[in-house]
């Protein structure tokens, strides 16, 4: 998957961006340079989150991200009415989607009934956006019962021996339950009906949700899709934008506001609260998959990495009734080539990694991961990133990425990326005169101050 055009209007630092990745470029790694607050990161915060809706699946998941990074737009500041966000290209090998993702802000007003909502004032949208909320509500209500049901399940195994259980409590629990799933299923039924009738309109309802103060704000995305082959093929929609949405990355520094968090998140980052933040980054990257910070040597995901590969070479010798696989040994080999001049160990119990390294004297010296450096750390952290989630056929949208690299290696790492994991797309936003002297000059994208409206604009 390529991202080959974004076209983003107005939103936040950014006017009237409009830049076109070359699918055919090779390598496919492009440099997003402009200045400080250019709007670098705000515009691969804004790509990942808007591709990452686009996963029907994830709908619950996802909405305090999109609530976060479009908050500005309903309050302080409401401005009711349609706003097109962004317009991305994205191409994979055989189909073209041309996306137009639009805001829509707006009051709900009940109707005579007391239960019809409309939206207000586009008029564009004349239907029963209140399933949207009804529908949170009674997944949230559904989560509570399976939760009270578990503790009484708990506390029934816990009182067995006394004889005091009451199995009432948890037939009562299941009768309710049974009913929260009707009614769900009901408010299913009607979305699927108004999605229906969207998509007629050539619109994909991405996310409804009310704010709140009671605003109703409605993402969607106008879709076109064209076939690259002469040959007609059959998209279903959903499997198409839902793996659009899997094949998005996002990776940046921990120590930035991050702009899909919510206010008093980023506020912990200036209250010498770091520790909480880093707990609402564990919680993003739990629910916002694909999206990871440079983080110091992650020697969990060593150790399961190594568990992987040890699974999979035993599954090959069990497949080929002997023949162990190699991958272990491979991975080994890579860490060091990353590292240059130190060995990777980890210990028998696979608990404990270290380095080995000779000093001067040909003596050979143990390190730990508290041993290496910055710069070390980050860039094996990138390697096993790309590599343990075997990140492919991918856009990897990288923020800051030549931070604690020497210039050498701010050079390198654009072959490091090629040798990594070769069929991404790279999208980095950087100051890295060296990174971009290892690409041609149209290979690097400037998001220029733009003090004129365009013409496009003005019409
Ligand atoms: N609501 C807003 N409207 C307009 N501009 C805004 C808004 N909120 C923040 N900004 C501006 O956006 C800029 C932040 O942009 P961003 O962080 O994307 O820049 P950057 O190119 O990544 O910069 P750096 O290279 O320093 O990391 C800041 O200059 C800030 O003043
Ligand atoms: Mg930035």
């Amino acid at each position: 998957m390529k991202i080959t055009r974004i076209r983003v209007p107005e939103f936040r630092a950014l006017k009237n961006i409009d830049i076109t990745f070359e699918p055919d470029f090779t390598p496919n790694i492009f440099p997003l340079a402009s200045l400080n607050g250019g709007g670098k990161s705000t515009l691969l915060q804004l790509v990942f989150i808007l591709l990452k809706s686009l996963d029907a699946n994830s709908e619950k998941k996802n909405i305090k991200y999109i609530e976060n990074l479009f908050d500005f737009f309903s309050y302080p500041i409401i401005v009711q009415g349609s706003r097109v966000i962004a317009q991305l290209n994205i191409e994979d090998e055989l189909v073209e989607y041309d996306m137009e993702f639009t805001f829509h802000v707006g009051k709900s007003i009940k109707s005579e009934d007391g239960n019809y909502l409309k939206f207000s004032p586009t008029h564009y949208y004349e239907y029963d956006f209140s399933i949207f909320q009804q529908k949170i509500e009674i997944q949230n209500k559904i989560d509570k019962t399976l939760q009270l049901k578990e503790k009484k399940i708990q506390e029934q195994e816990n009182l067995k021996s006394a004889m005091l259980s009451n199995p009432i409590d948890i037939k009562n629990i299941n009768k309710h339950l049974n009913k929260l799933i009707t009614e769900q299923t009901e408010i299913l039924l009607k979305e699927n009906v108004l999605r229906q009738k969207l998509y007629e309109q050539k619109d994909v309802l991405i996310i409804a949700y009310f704010s709140k103060d009671d605003f109703l704000n409605i993402l969607t995305c106008k879709l076109s899709i064209k076939s690259k082959t002469p040959k007609s093929i059959n998209i279903n929609i959903d499997d198409s934008l839902g793996k659009i949405a899997k094949n998005i990355f996002l990776t940046m520094p921990s120590t930035q506001p991050i702009l899909f968090l919510d206010r008093h998140q980023k506020e912990m980052l200036f209250q010498d609260r770091f520790d909480e933040y880093q707990l609402s980054l564990k919680e993003a990257k739990k629910y916002l998959q694909g999206f990871f910070t440079y983080s110091f040597l992650p020697v969990n995901l060593i150790q399961s990495f190594f568990d992987k590969v040890f699974n999979l070479d035993i599954q090959q010798a069990i497949e080929t009734k002997g023949e162990y696989g190699n991958q272990y040994k491979q991975l080994i080999e890579q860490m060091n080539c990353v590292l240059e001049n130190k060995i990777v160990n980890i210990s028998p119990d696979r608990k404990t990694i270290n380095f080995e390294m000779e000093d001067e004297n040909g003596n050979t010296r143990k390190l730990y991961p508290e041993d290496l450096s910055h710069g070390e750390l980050k860039r094996l952290s990138i390697y096993l990133w790309l590599k343990y989630y075997d990140i492919k056929d991918a856009v990897v949208l990288m923020d800051e990425i030549e931070i604690a690299f020497h210039p050498d290696w701010q050079y390198q790492i654009i072959r490091d990326l090629q040798e990594w994991g070769a069929s991404n797309q790279y999208i980095l936003a950087t100051h890295s005169y060296e990174l971009c002297q290892a690409l041609t000059p149209a290979h690097v994208k400037e998001i220029s101050p733009n003090l004129l409206p365009s013409q496009e604009n003005e019409s």
